[in-house]
């Protein structure tokens, strides 16, 4: 795919269905995610990647991290969160452990992590799979990382759910840049 395409007209679905990326294809996208700016280099991006049996576990988790943390305990509630990893086949949690480094602060290395999920859905995007950047109640609170097992440093900045897109082909708005852009010269 061209490059220019790419960024341009990468859209996200929330309707993901099989196939996922084979393993040699996730290699890819893990190469492009880990080639994201990283200041000093401190590598602060880690993934877990969840199919298979592991969207099981990974239900089992939001729905105790539902019982511990909603205000609404309600059965409606605690089953949207059990429904909520099988929304696509594939999910990739994205995990930032902040590293102790001068001049380096936790801002910096989450938007490494972040740059890291961009890339990802880039290389998806080129290999004609989709995603879509969710993160919600379960990101960003230590709740969630001692559900899933993180350490200390360790936090979740999001889930890339990923799949092919089995929606409708999405409209891409050209925004114009005059709103966005200042230009001095
Ligand atoms: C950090 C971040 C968190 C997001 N969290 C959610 C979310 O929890 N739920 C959701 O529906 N979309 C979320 N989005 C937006 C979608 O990932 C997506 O960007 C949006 O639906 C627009 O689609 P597009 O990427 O095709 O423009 C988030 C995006 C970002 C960057």
């Amino acid at each position: 795919m061209d490059a220019i395409k790419n960024l341009t007209e990468r859209s996200s679905s929330g309707r993901l269905d099989p196939p996922i990326p084979s393993r040699e294809e996730l290699e890819l996208v893990y190469r492009a995610a880990l080639r994201a700016p990283d200041h000093k280099n401190l590598k602060p991006s880690r993934f877990i990647e969840v199919s298979g049996d592991g969207l099981t576990k990974l239900s089992n988790i939001f729905v105790e991290f539902a019982k511990q943390n909603l205000s609404d305990k309600g059965e409606e509630q605690i089953e949207k969160y059990q429904r909520m990893p099988y929304r696509s086949p594939l999910i990739i949690i994205l995990v930032s452990a902040f590293k102790q480094e001068k001049g380096v602060p936790e801002i910096e290395q989450m938007m490494s992590t972040a740059c890291s999920a961009q890339s990802m859905l880039l290389a998806l995007n080129a290999l004609n799979y989709s995603g879509m950047w969710r993160t919600g109640k379960l990101s960003f609170n230590r709740s969630i990382s001692n559900l899933l097992g993180l350490a200390d440093n360790e936090s979740v900045i999001g889930y890339l759910y990923i799949g092919t897109n089995v929606g409708p082909e999405k409209k891409i708005e050209i925004p114009n840049s005059n709103d966005f852009v200042e230009i001095w010269d």
